[in-house]
């Protein structure tokens, strides 16, 4: 049995370990720092998967900025792929935001990684254009330096 709930403090380590394995770290996004930044925004969106023994096997980092929701961070351990647990954790992700009366949720996904998308088609998902623009207030790897 697998059990989704809000990120604890003690799940730190955890979430960085399981980042990493699942291949979403990037030099330019401390995980840690960003681990800690969602602690201080909407943190019971913040979702963790954890198996019988306690270990972190997942994880959605959600939110709604009053107009989409957006979905970061879905990482399911290795161990526990292939089980339904990433579903499981896009749709809880899903109705939180519904109950929050958000009318979309999106998410992105990095170009070298398109082998996920057919992941969320089956899930109800479809591409859109747009182009993304980007812009730092804090440089994490400056800070890590
Ligand atoms: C993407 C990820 C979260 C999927 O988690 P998962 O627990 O293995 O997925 P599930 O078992 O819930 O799969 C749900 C459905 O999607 C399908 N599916 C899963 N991965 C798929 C893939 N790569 N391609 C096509 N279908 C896929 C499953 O077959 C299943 O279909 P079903 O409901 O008809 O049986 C997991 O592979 C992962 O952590 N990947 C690395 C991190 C990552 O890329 N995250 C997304 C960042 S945008």
């Amino acid at each position: 049995m697998v059990n989704i709930r809000p990120f604890a403090s003690a799940d730190e380590e955890a979430i960085v370990a399981l980042w990493e394995e699942s291949g979403l770290t990037r030099p330019w996004n401390d995980p840690l720092k960003d681990v800690q930044r969602k602690t201080k925004t909407q943190p019971e969106m913040f979702l963790v998967a954890e198996a019988d023994h306690g270990a972190v096997v997942g994880s959605a980092v959600v939110g709604y900025d009053g107009h989409r929701g957006w979905i970061y961070y879905l990482a399911v351990a290795k161990s526990h792929r292939a089980t339904g647990l990433g579903k499981s954790l896009v749709q809880r992700a899903e109705s939180m935001l519904a109950a929050l009366d958000c009318p979309k949720v999106q998410l992105q996904v990095r170009p070298e990684n398109t082998q996920v998308i057919a992941f969320y088609e089956g899930l109800g998902y479809s591409t859109y254009e747009a182009i993304n623009l980007g812009k730092r207030l804090e440089d994490d790897e400056k800070a890590m330096s």
